[in-house]
């Protein structure tokens, strides 16, 4: 069998980010693109939470938003179904996942295969799901760090794109080390972005090539 290749394009692209909560993330990026370091715009802020704090970040920097309550759909399905019309309408190009909290299916996986990328506060494979700096405390670990990669059907096992490694300090709480490991994926997730559009990306397999 071949192996299937993916190569990101090199265009000036539109991104929608989807949050849950506060959306540092977002703003990371957002900063990143207003400093004129990204070739690619915001289309769209979306979230899963009509109250996510950074929905009205979104909106005092005159970006558009969008809520949609996943409680008003009978299915998964038919609220990706939804999500997708809306990001078509939009030319969107590539998804960020910016502490959203929740678990994408497999129509929305499919149709943006190899489009959608999400932050993780931890060095994937170790460490995924929730509460993750808390398990890495737990566990004694003594670095943890965080991971960009991309999504895939399965949680949190795309192929990884960009990681940095923060250390754990003995007196750590999961607090200190969130806010340390945060200022990390602040700088990582807008390379991942700036490397996407650049058509630096290049995805065989498990593995991500930086061109
Ligand atoms: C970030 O630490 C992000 O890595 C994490 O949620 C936080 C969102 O913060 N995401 C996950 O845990 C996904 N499994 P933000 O809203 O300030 O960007």
């Amino acid at each position: 069998m071949t192996e299937e290749v993916f190569l990101s394009p090199k265009k000036k692209g539109k991104i929608a980010v989807f949050i849950s909560g506060r959306g540092s993330n977002f703003r990371a990026i957002h900063d990143s693109i207003l400093a004129g370091k990204m070739n690619c715009e915001i289309a769209l802020v979306f979230s899963n939470k009509e109250d996510a704090p950074g929905l009205k970040t979104a909106q005092d920097r005159d970006l558009e938003t969008l809520f949609l309550d996943p409680k008003a759909y009978s299915s998964r399905e038919d609220y990706e179904k939804e999500i997708i019309k809306e990001l078509r309408k939009r030319d969107v190009d590539l998804i960020c996942l910016a502490g959203y909290m929740k678990i994408l299916g497999p129509s929305l996986c499919r149709e943006f295969k190899n489009a959608i990328i999400n932050i993780h506060p931890a060095l994937l494979p170790s460490f995924p799901g929730l509460h993750v700096q808390k398990k890495a405390i737990d566990w004694g670990v003594r670095y943890s760090g965080a991971t960009v990669h991309f999504v895939s059907e399965d949680v949190d096992m795309g192929p990884i794109i960009v990681q940095e490694v923060v250390p754990v300090i003995q007196d750590d709480t999961e607090e200190t080390l969130s806010d340390r490991i945060l200022k990390e994926e602040h700088k990582i997730y807008s390379e991942a972005v700036r490397l996407y559009f650049n058509g630096r990306l290049e995805v065989r397999g498990r593995r991500v090539y930086i061109k």
